[in-house]
Parts: structure tokens; C-alpha cells; sequence
């Protein structure tokens, strides 16, 4: 299968890509290369002859016609997207412009592309939209987010998931475009860019920096293995029931001080402080909240799990081990990020100092 993915040089885009070009798929990566992308996920990948990339911005309307023209792909899966709630928080425009009308202009695309085919080719097209959990908005001490609960995004970033999620269901049911939506909990693992908690976490205890803990660390995620998220979404674009969404999770809550915790004992055991110094618990740093932070998240992988036989292989604890070894093996990686792209400074407040 000939498979073209947007977003292929982030963070899950490359893990997914890695994984079709393993499979013996045929790849296009569609990507506009923002600060987030990480190429070097792929240089392995990029050597095989079944794979193709093209600097296009998903907001392009020709110039990803051109690509659809050119490539012929038998799926899409649209995974580009400005993916950071901290920064949407600081401003919301390029999540707005990417993940609402670039998201728009694919999909006016690729229904025109799939209009055109005929016969096997028509029935077996699919676009695949990969979106978050985050779009249910937050739960209690209590409950499961379940592909019945009720949307309520309440960040920049969620919102502009959320209607990307209405748009694509629209055009299922306007068009008949062959649709299948995923929504995934928080994923770590090999080559997340380090403005998310988890690396940064990582990075910051590796250099001796404080670790700003948002609000008393209660704030609940359930996390899940890029890999494992991989295999899922592979699940949904080749078995998943076309204008069905599916919800993927890690069924592993945790609290955000805990996962801090569990990093600092990781870090100690794989790189130690040395004598004198205890453990790097004592670099967590309280700070003030996200504004409109969501308390819970926790999904029902049940349908999935039920219908396409798909179930995390990797515990947290092991994901989590796997995960700060790997950082502590390719310091390059992120110290040329910090070098050039971006150093750990707090996002996310500034728009609610200035209205404060
Ligand atoms: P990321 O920020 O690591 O990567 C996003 C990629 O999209 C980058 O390579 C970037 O260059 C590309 N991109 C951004 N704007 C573009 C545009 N206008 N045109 C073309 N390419 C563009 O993101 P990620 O964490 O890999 O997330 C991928 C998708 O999965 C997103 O849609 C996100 O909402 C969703 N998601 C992420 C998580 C998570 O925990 N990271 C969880 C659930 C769902
Ligand atoms: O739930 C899926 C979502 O998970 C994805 O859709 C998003 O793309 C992805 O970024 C992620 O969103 P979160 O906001 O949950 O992830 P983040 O890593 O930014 O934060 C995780 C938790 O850690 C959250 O409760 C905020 C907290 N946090 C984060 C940072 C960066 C801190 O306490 N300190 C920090 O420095």
C-alpha cells in the first residue's frame, strides 16, 4: 500500500512512518518542516526506495494537489498539526491556520482525488485523522473518556482539534469521503520534542535545571508508548470501520508528580549524581498553573481493543526506562535542539499575564 502521511516528521508521524516503511509500505511524507520536526527520526526510513518526502505546507491547496497527483497514494493519514497546548495558549493563529483550515484544504483535496478514482482503488481509499483525546475536555476523580462522550475542548489547541474532528466527520457524512477518526491519550518515547513534559522532564534532570511541576502536580495523563500508538493507528487505517472514530489509551493514569518522580529515580540509576548529592527529587520545582489546566484524562480503549485486537505492549515502567536511556544515549539529538531551536523557557503564561 502507498500511503501518504502529513506530519511524518514529527514526533508519532515519524514512529508511523518507520513502522509502514518496516512493514513494506510505500511512503509520502507530507510536512512543511516547522520547529517541531525532527527528520533525523527518519534516516533510516529515507533510505528506503518506498519512501518520498515533499516540503508542502497542508494549507497549500495546489501544492498538495501536486503531491496527490504525482504520488497516487492509496490512503492518507493526517497526522501534521501544531500539537503544543502551552503555545496555544500563548497564540492560537498557526493552530487555527494548520489544524483547522489545513486540515480543511486536505480534505477538499483528497475528496476531489478519491471522486476521480474508480472500482477497487475508490473502495479501498481512506483518510485516516489522527486527533486526541484531549478533545473531550477533562474528567473528574471518576470516568473514562468513551467514543460517546460529549465533546468540551477547553485549550487553543483542543478546540482547533475538535473542529478539525467535526470537519472530517462532515465530510464523511456531506461527501461520503471513506473516514476513520482516531483520538489517543498523551504518548512519550524516542524523539518527542522537548517542550513536552516527559523530555523536558528528562533533560532538565540530565543538566542539573529545576523541574516546573504546573500547579501541585495532580493533574492526571494516561500515557502511551509512541510505538504502541503506532501499531494502533496502522490498526485503524487498514482493519478500523470507515465514518467510526476509535478511542487509543495506555490504560496507565498517572499523576504528573509521579512521572516527574519516576524520572528522577531513572536518571539516578542510569547517570548518578555522584557522592555528596542526593536524589534529583530535589530539582522539582512547584509553579504556577496552566491556565485552564485539565485536571483528568484516562481513555476506554475498549472498542479497539474489541474490534481490531489492538492493546498496548509496553507498561509505563518499561516505556518510561526505555525512553530516558534513549535520551541519555542521543544528547546530540537534543542538544542541538536546545542549541538552536528552543531551551526549555516556560510557554503558556503569557497571554494570561497580559489579560491578568
Ligand atoms: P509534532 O508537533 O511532533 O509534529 C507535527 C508535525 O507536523 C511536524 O513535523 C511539523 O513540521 C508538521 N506540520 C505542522 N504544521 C504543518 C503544516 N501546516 N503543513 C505540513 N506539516 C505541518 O506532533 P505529534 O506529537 O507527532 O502529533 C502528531 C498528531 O497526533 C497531531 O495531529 C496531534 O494533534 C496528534 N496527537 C498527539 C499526541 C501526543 O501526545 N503528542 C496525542 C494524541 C494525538
Ligand atoms: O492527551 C493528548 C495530548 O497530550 C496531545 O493531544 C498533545 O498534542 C500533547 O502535547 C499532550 O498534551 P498535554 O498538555 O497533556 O502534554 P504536555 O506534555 O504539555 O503536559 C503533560 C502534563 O504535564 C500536563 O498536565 C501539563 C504538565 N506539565 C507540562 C510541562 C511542559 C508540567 O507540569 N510541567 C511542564 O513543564
Amino acid at each position: 500500500m502507498k500511503i501518504l502521511v502529513t506530519g511524518g516528521a514529527g514526533f508519532i508521524g515519524s514512529a508511523v512512518i518507520r513502522h509502514l516503511i518496516a512493514a513494506g509500505d510505500a511512503v509520502v511524507n507530507l510536512d512543511k518542516l516547522t520547529y517541531a520536526a525532527t527528520p533525523e527520526a527518519l534516516e533510516d526510513a529515507a533510505e528506503s526506495p518506498r519512501y518520498a518526502f515533499a516540503k508542502v505546507d497542508i494549507c497549500d491547496g495546489p501544492a498538495v494537489r501536486a503531491v496527490f497527483a504525482e504520488h497516487r497514494p492509496d490512503a492518507v493519514m493526517h497526522l501534521a498539526a501544531e500539537s503544543h497546548v502551552d503555545r496555544s495558549i500563548d497564540d492560537a493563529a498557526d493552530f487555527i491556520q494548520t489544524n483547522v483550515v489545513g486540515t480543511y484544504r486536505l480534505l477538499e483535496v483528497a475528496t476531489a482525488y478519491w471522486r476521480a478514482l474508480e472500482g477497487a482503488a475508490k473502495d479501498a481509499f481512506r483518510f485516516h485523522h489522527i486527533s486526541t483525546d484531549e478533545v473531550f475536555g477533562a474528567l473528574g476523580a471518576e470516568g473514562l473518556f468513551t467514543e460517546e462522550t460529549p465533546y468540551r475542548p477547553n485549550s487553543p489547541y483542543s478546540a482547533s482539534k475538535a473542529a478539525s474532528d467535526h470537519f472530517v466527520r462532515a465530510w464523511h457524512k456531506t461527501y461520503g469521503l471513506p473516514v476513520v477518526t482516531s483520538n489517543c491519550s498523551n504518548n512519550y518515547g524516542l524523539y518527542q520534542f522537548p517542550e513536552k513534559l516527559i523530555p523536558l522532564m528528562i533533560i532538565n534532570a540530565l543538566t542539573e535545571k529545576p523541574l516546573p511541576v504546573y500547579g501541585k502536580g495532580e493533574n492526571v495523563r494516561d500515557w502511551l508508548h509512541v510505538e504502541d500508538h503506532a501499531r494502533a493507528l496502522v490498526a485503524v487505517l487498514t482493519r478500523g470501520r470507515v465514518g467510526e472514530t476509535y478511542n487509543v489509551g495506555g490504560d496507565s493514569e498517572m499523576r504528573n508528580i509521579d512521572v516527574v518522580g519516576m524520572i528522577c529515580d531513572l536518571v539516578d540509576a542510569l547517570s548518578p549524581r555522584g557522592s555528596g548529592k542526593g536524589s534529583r527529587r530535589d530539582l522539582i520545582t512547584f509553579v504556577t498553573d496552566r491556565p485552564g489546566h485539565d485536571l483528568r484524562y484516562a481513555v476506554d480503549a475498549a472498542k479497539i481493543a474489541r474490534e481490531l485486537d489492538w492493546r498496548p505492549q509496553e507498561t509505563f515502567a518499561s516505556g518510561l526506562e526505555k525512553t530516558v536511556a534513549w535520551y541519555l544515549d542521543r544528547r546530540d539529538w537534543w542538544q542541538g535542539i536546545l542549541e538552536r531551536r528552543y531551551q526549555g523557557e516556560r510557554l503558556g503564561l503569557s497571554k494570561s499575564t497580559k489579560a491578568g
